[in-house]
C-alpha cells in the first residue's frame, strides 16, 4: 500500500465545523482524521461505540452515539451536531452496511437494513442539515461506490441502495444550488476497511484471500490491482469539501482505478 502524504495546507478547514457519519469505520474515520488534523472542528456518530469513543479520542470530535436505521436519530443526530458546532460547514455521509448473497434468498430484514443505513439516513442527514449549511453555503459529500452506478453480480440490494444515494445526490445538487451549497457523490471501488475484511470473513467461505483475488480480478490493472486505502478515500472526501472543488457539484466522483469505465 502507498504512504498517505499530506496534500492540503495546513490550517485549510480552520475555522470550519462537520459531521462525519461512520466514524468507528474505515473512511468516516479517517476522513474525521484527516478533516481535524487540517484544524476543522467535528462531530461525529457511530453504531459501535468503543470504534466512536476512539475516533472521537484521536480527534477531538463531539461523539454522537446512534443507529442511523432510525429517522428521529439522524434529526436528532444533526440537531445535537449543530448545536455542539455551533455552526456546520459539511456533512460526510460514510456509514454503510454491505449485503451480499444469491437475490432469490434474500429476506426482508436484509433489504431494510440496507437500504436504511446507505440510503434512507444518508437522504434524511441531507435533509437535516440544510438550514445549517445554507448559512455557510457548505458542502455535503456522499460516500456511494462503483456498485452505485454499476451493477454487481451478488449484490443487487446493496446496489439498489448506492445507485439510490448517486442519484439522490445530484437531485439534491440540483435542489440545493440555489442555497449555495453543494453535493457530491464519491464512488471508491473495493477499499481495504473493516467492511471489506467482514465481507471475506462471511460471504468468502473457508477462503478469504480468494474473495479479495476475484475482486481484483475485475481491476484492469492487472497483477498491480489493489484496494484503495481509507486515507485514500479521505484525501479525496477533503478535495470535495474544500474550495479547490468550489466548481463540482452533482458529480459522481469515480475513485475506482477505471473499474467502471468501461472493458
Ligand atoms: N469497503 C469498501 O470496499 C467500500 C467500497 C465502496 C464504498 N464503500 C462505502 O464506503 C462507506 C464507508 O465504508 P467503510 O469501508 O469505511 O466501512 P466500515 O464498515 O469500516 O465503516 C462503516 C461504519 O458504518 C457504521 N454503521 C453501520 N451501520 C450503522 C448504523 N445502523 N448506524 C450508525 N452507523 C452504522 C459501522 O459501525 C461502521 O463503523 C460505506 O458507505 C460503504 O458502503 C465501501
Amino acid at each position: 500500500m502507498p504512504s498517505s502524504p499530506e496534500i492540503f495546507a495546513p490550517g485549510l478547514f480552520a475555522g470550519k465545523a462537520f459531521l462525519v457519519t461512520g466514524a468507528g469505520g474505515g473512511v468516516g474515520g479517517a476522513t474525521a482524521r484527516l478533516l481535524a488534523r487540517l484544524g476543522a472542528r467535528l462531530a461525529i456518530t457511530d453504531v459501535n461505540a468503543p470504534a466512536l469513543q476512539a475516533c472521537a479520542g484521536a480527534t477531538g470530535a463531539i461523539p454522537l452515539l446512534g443507529d442511523l436505521r432510525d429517522g428521529l436519530a439522524c434529526s436528532e443526530i444533526m440537531a445535537r451536531a449543530v448545536a455542539g458546532l455551533g455552526r456546520l460547514d459539511g456533512l460526510v455521509n460514510a456509514a454503510g452496511l454491505w449485503v451480499e448473497g444469491d437475490s432469490a434468498a434474500a429476506t426482508e430484514a436484509d433489504w431494510a437494513d440496507c437500504m436504511d443505513v446507505n440510503l434512507k439516513a444518508c437522504f434524511f442527514l441531507c435533509s437535516r442539515a440544510i438550514p445549517a449549511l445554507a448559512e455557510t453555503r457548505g458542502a455535503i459529500v456522499n460516500i456511494s461506490s462503483d456498485a452505485g452506478v454499476v451493477g454487481n453480480a451478488g449484490a443487487a440490494i446493496y446496489c439498489a441502495s448506492k445507485g439510490g444515494v448517486t442519484t439522490m445526490t445530484k437531485a439534491l445538487a440540483r435542489e440545493l444550488a440555489p442555497k449555495g451549497i453543494r453535493v457530491n457523490a464519491l464512488c471508491p471501488s473495493d477499499i481495504a476497511s473493516p467492511m471489506l475484511e467482514m465481507q471475506a470473513s462471511r460471504y468468502g467461505g473457508d477462503d478469504p484471500a480468494g474473495y479479495f483475488n476475484r475482486l481484483l480480478a475485475h481491476y484492469p490493472q492487472g497483477d498491480a490491482a489493489r484496494f484503495l486505502t481509507p486515507e485514500e478515500v479521505a484525501q479525496n472526501v477533503a478535495f470535495l469539501m474544500s474550495p479547490a472543488a468550489a466548481g463540482i457539484t452533482g458529480a459522481a466522483v469515480m475513485l475506482d482505478f477505471g473499474l467502471t469505465a468501461g472493458y
